[in-house]
């Protein structure tokens, strides 16, 4: 259910990934958003060391690059949907234990972390899923460390899927993000477009202040 005028209700297998339905959205979104998440996760560009956060993992793409990147050890992802956390559960298990990345259920709305608890924040095809936006943006910068990241990403087949708006979806997404990243105390960054082999995606930075 959406809390804003410019956003749609998600369609629930997206939203919330569950069942044998569930499974083929997760098989369908590892393939199509692997460019964008690529793209993110190379514009985050998290360091071996740092303590990385994706909010929304779905199919566990992006939190694979990012432990190639940071050290899994580093590395934690949240979803809400049981299917998801179950997988990524299972690709754990395969690992050896200093290359398993910490997995939680949960919604970003309400983190498990304690506040300063990262470095960088990813969330890839997210946002508009959150009951509202900034109240989850709100504990992405609670647990951001001072001077912190964050990336949020966006698919442009996504964004027009859950924009209201007219025109292109991702120049909305962007004059909405703006005054949301703000509103919570995030610095934004420019956003930047990228090209996709399946269409083209959002690159939102904002940092938290040292201060
Ligand atoms: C469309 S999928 C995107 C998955 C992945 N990031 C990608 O781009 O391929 C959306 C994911 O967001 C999760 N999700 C939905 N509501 C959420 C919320 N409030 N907080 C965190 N994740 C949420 C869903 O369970 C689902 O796995």
């Amino acid at each position: 259910m959406s809390t804003s005028p410019a956003l749609r209700a998600p369609p629930r297998s997206f939203a919330h990934p569950e069942g044998i339905p569930g499974r083929a959205v997760g098989a369908l979104l590892r393939r199509f958003n692997s460019g964008l998440n690529r793209a993110a996760v190379a514009r985050l560009d998290p360091r071996p060391g740092e303590r990385v956060l994706e909010i929304g993992f779905g199919p566990g793409h992006a939190l694979e690059l990012l432990s190639r990147r940071a050290g899994a050890s580093g590395v934690a992802g949240i979803d809400p949907s049981q299917l998801m956390v179950r997988a990524a559960e299972r690709r754990n298990r395969t690992r050896p234990p200093e290359e398993r990345v910490e997995v939680r259920r949960g919604r970003a709305e309400q983190l498990p972390w304690d506040p300063a608890t990262f470095s960088a924040v990813l969330t890839v095809n997210n946002l508009l899923f959150w009951e509202p936006p900034e109240a989850g943006l709100s504990e992405v910068r609670r647990v951001l460390k001072p001077g912190g990241r964050v990336l949020v990403a966006f698919h442009s087949t996504a964004a027009r899927r859950l924009l209201a708006t007219k025109g292109d979806p991702l120049d909305q997404l962007a004059t909405l993000l703006g005054p949301w990243l703000r509103r919570v105390g995030l610095e934004p960054g420019p956003p930047e477009k990228v090209p996709t082999w399946s269409g083209a995606g959002l690159l939102f930075p904002a940092t938290r202040s040292l201060a």
